[in-house]
């Protein structure tokens, strides 16, 4: 069953729904200066396509020498327009940015200045570019900055907290990590490496958060397999096999002891 059909069906048993649906309108046939279109109508439905094309010394305002345009709820999808050859449509420029103009085209001698991403600096300096007969001769390239850093290292048991998908990270811009559950580093509290010349600070390690870890696993009192990890003088109570009894398991010395099963109403330091 379509979409479309499903909508019928649900008016139908909701009049009251027909109130808030709202048809897509049509649009108007466009004003086109020095060119001509096809279908030429009065009025165009939602949804269809115009196809222009433009006078001698004039181009689409979009790429090619045929445009399309469709109608999208009684506008557009671009206003068809005919512009002087000489005229030149947006750049690519990759790792840059620049001022789009809001007409969505440049005349001829216009002039944009071009700004490369984060990360990324002008190749010999140069930075604008002129329109000059309908095309941009030489466009700046943004190219990666040798000072920039690519993807950090790998860190043992830390976790990048505020990574995006990124290839580039500028100079001087950090990341901030986290270490795994268990481990920790000394010292601050926020855990930064930054960017450097093109390489990534070290970052201080992530060691162990604990002095003894037990595993359960081999004895069979317990009621599960887990690896428990203490610090130093600490002790936890772990589940026994038999219901309401457990075992109380230490850290002392670096090394790990359990006491025998003893029942949960019992004081630990009796077990
Ligand atoms: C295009 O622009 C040039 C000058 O920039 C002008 O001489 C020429 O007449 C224009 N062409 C049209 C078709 O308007
Ligand atoms: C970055 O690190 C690499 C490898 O450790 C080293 O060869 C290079 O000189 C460093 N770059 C800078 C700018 O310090």
């Amino acid at each position: 069953m379509s979409v479309r059909y499903l909508g019928f069906a649900l008016l139908f048993w909701f009049p009251g729904l027909q109130q808030a649906q709202i048809a897509p309108e049509p649009c108007s046939a466009p004003i086109l200066n020095g060119g001509y279109f096809v279908p030429d109508q009065e009025s165009y439905p939602h949804d269809s396509k115009l196809l222009y094309s433009c006078g001698n010394g004039l181009k689409p305002a979009v790429e090619g020498w045929w445009a399309t345009s469709t109608c999208e709820n009684g506008k557009w999808s671009h206003d068809p327009q005919c512009i002087n050859e000489t005229s030149c449509l947006p750049p690519t420029t990759p790792n840059a940015v620049y001022d789009v103009n809001p007409e969505g085209w440049y005349e001829e001698r216009d002039k944009i200045r071009i700004k490369c991403l984060e990360g990324y600096e002008h190749k010999d300096r140069h930075a604008t570019a002129v329109c000059q007969n309908g095309a941009w001769p030489s466009l700046p390239v943004c190219e990666r900055s040798i000072e920039s850093c690519s993807e950090p290292p790998k860190m043992p048991h830390a976790v990048i907290i505020n990574m995006k998908f990124q290839e580039v990270f500028a100079e001087g811009s950090h990341l901030l990590y986290e270490c795994e559950d268990g481990f920790t580093t000394e010292g601050e509290e926020e855990k930064k490496i930054y960017c450097l010349y093109g390489n990534w600070t070290e970052s201080r390690p992530c060691r162990p958060d604990y002095t003894c870890s037990f595993d359960t696993s081999p004895y069979d009192i317990f009621d599960r397999s887990q690896v428990i990890r203490l610090k130093e003088g600490e002790s936890k109570e772990f589940p026994c096999r038999y219901p309401d009894y457990r075992s109380i398991i230490k850290c002392a010395n670096r090394q790990a002891t359990y006491t025998q099963c003893c029942h949960i109403q019992r004081p630990s330091d009796q077990c």
